[in-house]
């Protein structure tokens, strides 16, 4: 099944055209390498009630399966992404960052640094990925494999079927 994608980049600079998005183009060459339709795109600043607007839009207008955002996970006074994704939505999904981390501490110390947080509201699955092109592809390829599986039971009516599908 071809699931939709959304690519949110929230970035102060960014938003203002101080700063080229590299993050956001490379996730949607990466959603589209598997199998992905990429439906909209966006970049907004580091505020709160901003990030969950456009969120919310994704997830109950837009109707996307999945709705990745790049940027606001660090320690900076002005990263706010989590806190954002976590108002919104209804289960909160912790295996997905656990993963990301996992993955990503072999790589360096410092995933230790990104609070991503992940969840979903109504069909639609939301993970936050951190800013810069490297990390966002590294954390979303720890997890791009599994969640397929994840949307597959989140598009079907009732129970899955996981022992089918069991790998
Ligand atoms: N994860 C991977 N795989 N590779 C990285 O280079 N950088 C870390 C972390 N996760 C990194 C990573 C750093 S330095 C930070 S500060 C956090 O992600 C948050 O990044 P953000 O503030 O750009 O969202």
């Amino acid at each position: 099944m071809k699931y939709t994608a959304a690519v949110l980049t929230i970035s102060d600079k960014g938003s203002r055209g101080e700063r080229v998005d590299e993050s956001g183009p490379m996730l949607c060459a990466l959603l589209a390498q598997h199998g992905f339709e990429v439906v909209y795109t966006c970049i907004i600043p580091d505020e709160m009630d901003q990030i969950q607007a456009e969120l919310i839009r994704c997830c109950d207008e837009r109707r996307v399966s999945l709705a990745l955002t790049t940027g606001g996970t660090g320690f900076s006074p002005r990263d706010v992404t989590p806190e954002a994704t976590l108002a919104v939505v209804e289960r909160e999904t912790r295996g997905i960052p656990e993963a990301m981390r996992a993955m990503s501490l072999q790589i360096t110390p410092r995933a230790c640094l990104s609070r991503s947080a992940a969840g979903i509201r109504g069909r639609t699955l939301i993970i936050n990925l951190p800013g810069s092109p490297k990390a966002a592809r590294e954390n979303m390829l720890a997890v791009v494999e599994p969640i397929q599986h994840g949307l597959d039971m989140l598009a079907s009516e009732g129970s899955a079927d996981c022992a089918a599908s069991d790998q």
